[in-house]
């Protein structure tokens, strides 16, 4: 059977993804006021019929109702209220929401079913737009905003979100302004009609049955009872949350060690992770302790054997990635009793890292795609140069290739210098990987454009990299010591990659890639310059491609992201798409 907890954040999911869906219906019809206000009724006519009709209802109100509950649930559950910026602003968000949602509701659906009104747009343009404009506005964009961090932070572990984001994150952006601009296109045009025959409006309320000033106090009363009784649960949670946590320091603590010799005493049913927070230990949480992305992993030491099991979901995920039995969720995990762990990925893992499916203390063979990436002559752009300059120059190099890496499905090894190491293929087929590679060092060479471009007032010349691509197996694993463990790949693709990385300053290229890795990514790369290179330690000679300008490879960035997609391609979810 599956805790109560991990049944509340699925129910509290598909709550959440009702309400979207209601939302963007919403959203749509706002929009259709751009083409007309008959498109618009026609519209509301439709949105009406399924979310007005009885199955409608009880799914739009309960999922509401069921909402509210679980996240008033979820505020009582969290052991701590230190939380990362995204997590504390969609609460915020979300406590928002309830003061500029109850009078909608109350002036539409509640006049409706109680006293028969027909809160058709027309009407409803004629008043808000008379009266409550900016709340409105303020409300669709609350409630469209707490969604979307919602669903961003749902999906970005997902293998196919890098793709499709772009897509999303401009539907985000377009609907609700789309929506907007409906909706003042149609405030002022039931503006013009009113002002045309000052009458049209009280004719039109009359029609539609729009409810008398005793109607009018009713709705302002029922929004202060339902805010004083929202405010009233909100106050018991947070009553219910001290009272637990006065039994609990009551009960004593329960000391956490770390590998590099912290540790933190926490109450008995934090989680390590919340441990991590309060001692302000950096620790990874791709998806904010929520159980699903397994960052937050740990390596068990001694105490292993007083803890509970893990749940089913926890379960789910550490087989997920394979990990052994020492492996536990720092999210999850509740210890009653003093514990060691050792957080197993680095504080600044990505959603990539989500996917890295080894145990990496046990280490594994894979065959990877490894990228190095270098600056040329950055150490002479950096004499002379404020300190503070150079961090910051670099900082932003860093941001854009990482971003390159990422969002290409690689992973961020590591920074070494001004250098870059980035692995392709921990999750994925190696074929897969090598594309993934090639497309992050196209993407890179194009970042590095817009970089100098952006900074042009900054360097005294323009950022040159060289890069180094090659594939092959490798030993990923666990290596380090204490804070400077990580997870990393070593054998002879890497040491390859790195020497390809150098010959790069020798052909006076952007670009030098293993033909092999050419081939497995099934790309013809024949046009491209090519030689056969002695590599120390290789008996035969490598045969490789030499890119002048990695901007310049071939294929579309779409089309080989698509090429990269485990189960669909984005035309087929968004075929409307142009290219
Ligand atoms: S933070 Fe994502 S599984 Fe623990």
């Amino acid at each position: 059977m599956k805790p109560l907890s991990d049944i509340a954040t699925r129910l509290r999911l598909a709550s959440g993804l009702v309400l979207m869906a209601f939302v963007a219906g919403h959203l749509v019809n706002h929009a259709l006021t751009l083409h007309s206000l008959e498109a618009v009724s026609a519209g509301r006519v439709v949105f009406s019929a399924v979310w007005r009709s009885l199955p409608g209802t009880i799914l739009l109100y309960g999922a509401l109702l069921i909402h509210i509950a679980l996240s008033l649930f979820k505020l009582y559950q969290r052991r701590r209220l230190r939380m990362p910026l995204w997590e504390m602003g969609q609460i915020a968000l979300g406590l928002a929401i309830p003061f500029w949602l109850v009078l909608h509701v109350l002036g539409t659906r509640a006049v409706h079913e109680l006293f028969g009104v027909n809160d058709s747009y027309l009407l409803q343009f004629g008043w808000v737009w008379g009266g409550n404009a900016s709340g409105m506005t303020i409300m669709l964009l609350l409630v469209w905003a707490h969604g979307c961090v919602g669903l961003h932070f749902w999906l970005r572990i997902r293998p196919w979100y890098a793709a499709v984001r772009p897509y999303l994150m401009a539907m985000a952006l377009v609907m609700p302004v789309m929506a907007l601009a409906g909706f003042h296109l149609g405030g002022r045009e039931i503006q013009a009609i009113a002002e045309h025959d000052p009458n049209w409006l009280a004719r039109i309320a009359a029609e539609q049955n729009w409810p008398d000033d005793n109607v009018q106090s009713w709705i302002q009363a029922w929004e202060g009872r339902v805010l004083g009784g929202l405010i009233l649960l909100l106050a018991v949670v947070v009553m219910a949350r001290m009272l637990r946590d006065f039994r609990e320091r009551a009960a004593g603590q329960v000391e956490i060690s770390y590998i590099d010799g912290s540790s933190v005493s926490i109450e008995p049913g934090m989680t390590v992770l919340d441990g991590s927070r309060l001692a302000g230990i950096a620790h990874a949480a791709v998806c904010g302790g929520r159980g699903r992305c397994s960052t937050c992993r740990v390596r068990i030491g001694a105490g292993a054997d007083h803890l509970p099991p893990p749940a089913d979901d926890e379960l789910k995920v550490l087989n997920r990635i394979g990990a052994s039995d020492r492996i536990r969720l720092a999210c999850q995990l509740r210890p009653m009793q003093a514990l060691e762990v050792a957080p197993l990925l680095p504080a600044t893992a990505g959603p990539a890292s989500s996917r890295v499916q080894v145990d990496p203390a046990a280490g594994v063979e894979r065959e990877v795609a490894v990228l190095f990436a270098d600056l040329r002559a950055f150490t002479r752009m950096a004499e002379g140069r404020l300190p503070f300059d150079v961090v910051f120059i670099l900082n932003q190099y860093f941001k854009a290739m990482g971003a390159a890496i990422e969002d290409t499905g690689g992973r961020v090894d590591k920074f070494i210098g001004d250098g870059i190491m980035a692995l392709f293929g921990i999750d994925a087929a190696p074929s897969v990987a090598c594309r993934q590679a090639l497309l992050a060092a196209k993407a890179m060479a194009h970042r590095l454009e817009d970089l100098n471009q952006d900074m042009k007032a900054d360097l005294p010349e323009p950022l040159r990299i060289g890069m180094g691509l090659h594939v092959g197996p490798v030993i990923l694993g666990e290596m380090g010591y204490h804070r400077a463990t990580s997870l990393t790949a070593i054998g002879d693709p890497v040491n390859v990659a790195s020497r390809l990385e150098t010959l790069t300053k020798d052909f006076n290229a952007q670009l030098v890639v293993s033909a092999h890795l050419a081939r497995r990514a099934g790309l013809d790369l024949g046009a491209f310059e090519s030689q056969d290179i002695d590599i120390r330690g290789r008996q035969r000679p490598l045969r490789v491609h030499i890119v002048a300008d990695a901007a310049s490879l071939p294929g579309s960035n779409d089309e080989w992201r698509q090429s990269t997609l485990p189960r669909f391609s984005v035309s087929s979810l968004f075929p409307r798409i142009k290219r």
